[in-house]
């Protein structure tokens, strides 16, 4: 759950405050539901019509033999179901019309919203339950949007007209009737907050299962390889019980109301039936008047029905909603900042910097001080977990620093704009991440107007070979659908892309982690000319990749605790020696892999 807090039992208002909120989604569709309200309304006026037409028609021409009069109220009648069923095909009509336009214009919004979250919010969540709020409660909302709202007011005006025309028609019976229906009330309440719980529930296994399935889906190698199909089976076999248990008792509950709402309707009806057949006997009331009186009370039970459906609709709509307007509650929390950075020279500098991820109780890092001149690269070293892929997340600021300043050119970066300084600032992640398009799509993320030969130079200095090999070229697709890629192979695409925006400021992640030597060492070759031009941050876990920096800091425990190269470190510093482990047999005095 994105929010744990629990629901309150009951009334919900928390659900409905939120159902409200989303009357925004349908301020562009007034004019048409105020429309479709009022041919809804006329519509039923018009049902409503025809029984008092039947009172006619029996008091009057049936009784008196008058034939004429007769075929009259007979095409009246015509009339009012012809007219009837033009307004309800106006409205259906409109009501598709509504429904896209708000399923449109949510899904637009919580899209861009998505994007604009911190990067954390992603990292911290099973996006099947981004995916699930995404389609589900969209979808809900919608159902409820394009015309539920509208329903419900249209038919409450009905009841009360319906009741207003029984009262005229004889009000003794009328009194009857309204008082009979009183119980449904309750009924409805009742339903409400129950199957509200149920709602909730259902939209979490919902979500679970998402999750589930998207993690095996992702994650099915690592099955395979643990021998655990058999166990996922059975947790999946035990979320999907659970799902089909809780539609169970949602249709059983469901079913009761819907029960209450017609057995009701009847018991009153059998109570017009003999209290009207009293009045007739007694002559209070005409014939035609008591068939009018029990058509009458007989379309009250289409209402009610619909007035059921409307409001699992509006309980779905409203669980819904709160699902979503927690996702619209979390803010960017990197707010973008007003000036452009132009002309870069280059000069990064970490003062002071401090660190510590949202809802985390330790600091990751705790004054990191680190001073990167125009042009130069430096090596980040750190023992595993010491807060490299943190501090190389500030720059880009896919998050903020809690505490000290990043600036380049002096220039605090809080107040640059995220376009520009991202524009300036190219990153390669520890997993490099293609998304499934073509190569040319991959590469060119950062800049969709590189022309061909700015991208063949780019390829070519991450040594990404292989694509001159390939059928399509460029328009290869990868992922899904297309070629699959080794490690060395994305890192080397990943590498491209940041090398295509021709950046002033490179943050490299480890961008030689997944290569083999031999590819490693021509990669090398080609950093080094990229890194001559400038200002770079390198995380390192090999001294090969460090020996294309000029300097090397090290962190640990949240701060810069050395400065220097190489040599010097690996003589002088055990944590040092320790970051390199991987490398920990190269003596002290051995050069790391030398390229030239
Ligand atoms: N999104 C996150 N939310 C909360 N804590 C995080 C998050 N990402 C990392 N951490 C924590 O921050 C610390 C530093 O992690 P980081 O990924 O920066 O280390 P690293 O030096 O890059 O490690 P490695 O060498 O393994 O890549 C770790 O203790 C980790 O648990
Ligand atoms: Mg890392």
């Amino acid at each position: 759950m994105i929010d744990d807090a629990p629901a309150p039992a009951g009334g919900r208002p928390g659900d409905w405050r939120a159902l409200w909120a989303m009357r925004r989604y349908t301020r562009k569709y007034h004019g048409r539901l105020l429309a479709m309200g009022i041919f809804e309304l006329a519509g039923i006026c018009l049902t409503m019509g025809i029984p008092l037409l039947v009172q006619r028609l029996i008091d009057g021409p049936l009784k008196d033999g008058d034939f004429s009069g007769i075929v009259w109220l007979s095409l009246l009648m015509l009339a009012f179901a012809l007219v009837d069923t033009v307004a309800t095909a106006y409205v259906r009509w409109q009501q598709g019309h509504v429904g896209a336009g708000i399923e449109y214009d949510l899904r637009q919004d919580f899209y861009q919203h998505l994007l604009s979250l911190p990067a954390g919010f992603h990292s911290q969540r099973h996006s099947g339950e981004l995916v699930t709020r995404f389609t589900d409660d969209i979808k809900s909302i919608r159902r409820f949007g394009n015309f539920g709202a509208v329903f419900f007011l249209v038919n409450s005006a009905s009841y009360l007209v319906m009741i207003g025309v029984l009262l005229y028609l004889y009000w003794p019976l009328g009194l009857l009737v309204a008082v009979g229906l009183a119980p449904l009330l309750w009924f409805c309440y009742r339903f409400e907050s129950r199957y509200g719980e149920l709602e909730d529930e259902h939209q979490e296994q919902t979500e679970q299962l998402t999750s589930q399935v998207e993690e095996s889906v992702t994650g099915v190698t690592l099955i395979k390889a643990f021998g655990q199909a058999g166990n996922r089976a059975k947790r999946f076999a035990a979320t999907t019980g659970q799902l089909r248990r809780i539609s169970i008792k949602q249709a059983k509950l469901i079913g009761g109301v819907l029960a209450a709402i017609s057995l009701v309707p009847n018991l009153v009806l059998l109570a017009v039936l003999i209290a009207g057949a009293y009045a007739v006997a007694h002559d209070a009331i005409t014939v035609g008047t008591l068939v009018a009186f029990t058509m009458l009370t007989l379309s009250f039970n289409w209402l009610l029905e619909v007035l059921g459906w409307i409001l699992q609709l509006a309980r779905e709509a409203a669980t819904s909603s709160a699902r979503l307007e927690q996702v619209f509650a979390v803010q960017a929390s990197v707010r973008d900042g007003e000036q452009e950075l132009t002309a870069v020279r280059g000069e990064l500098r970490f003062d002071n910097v401090r660190f510590a991820y949202p809802d985390a109780h330790e600091s990751v890092l705790r004054g990191v001080n680190l001073r990167i001149a125009p042009g130069e690269t430096v090596a980040l070293v750190g023992a595993p977990g010491s807060g490299k892929t943190t501090l190389t997340a500030l720059v880009p600021r896919f998050f903020d620093v809690t505490g000290g300043s990043i600036t380049i050119d002096g220039q605090d970066i809080r107040e640059l704009t995220l376009s520009s300084l991202r524009r300036h600032v190219a990153c390669t992640f520890e997993e490099p991440t293609l998304f499934s398009a073509s190569i040319r799509e991959n590469v060119t993320l950062g800049r969709p107007d590189a022309t061909d030969d700015e991208i063949a130079e780019a390829l070519a200095t991450a040594r990404v070979d292989f694509v001159e090999s390939l059928e399509f070229g460029l328009d290869t697709r990868i992922g899904e659908q297309g070629i699959a890629l080794s490690g060395g192979q994305r890192q080397r695409l990943a590498l491209a892309r940041a090398v295509l925006a021709k950046p002033r400021i490179l943050v490299l992640d480890d961008p030689l982690s997944a290569l083999d030597v031999h590819t490693e060492a021509a990669v090398e070759k080609a950093l080094r000319s990229v890194l001559g031009g400038v200002t770079a941050l390198l995380v390192a876990r090999r001294p090969s990749t460090v020996a294309l920096a000029d300097r090397v800091a090290l962190l640990h425990e949240g701060v810069i605790i050395a400065h220097g190269t190489h040599k010097e470190l690996l003589a002088t510093n055990a944590a040092y020696r320790n970051a390199m482990t991987t490398d920990a047999h190269l003596a002290p005095d051995q050069e790391p892999l030398e390229v030239k």
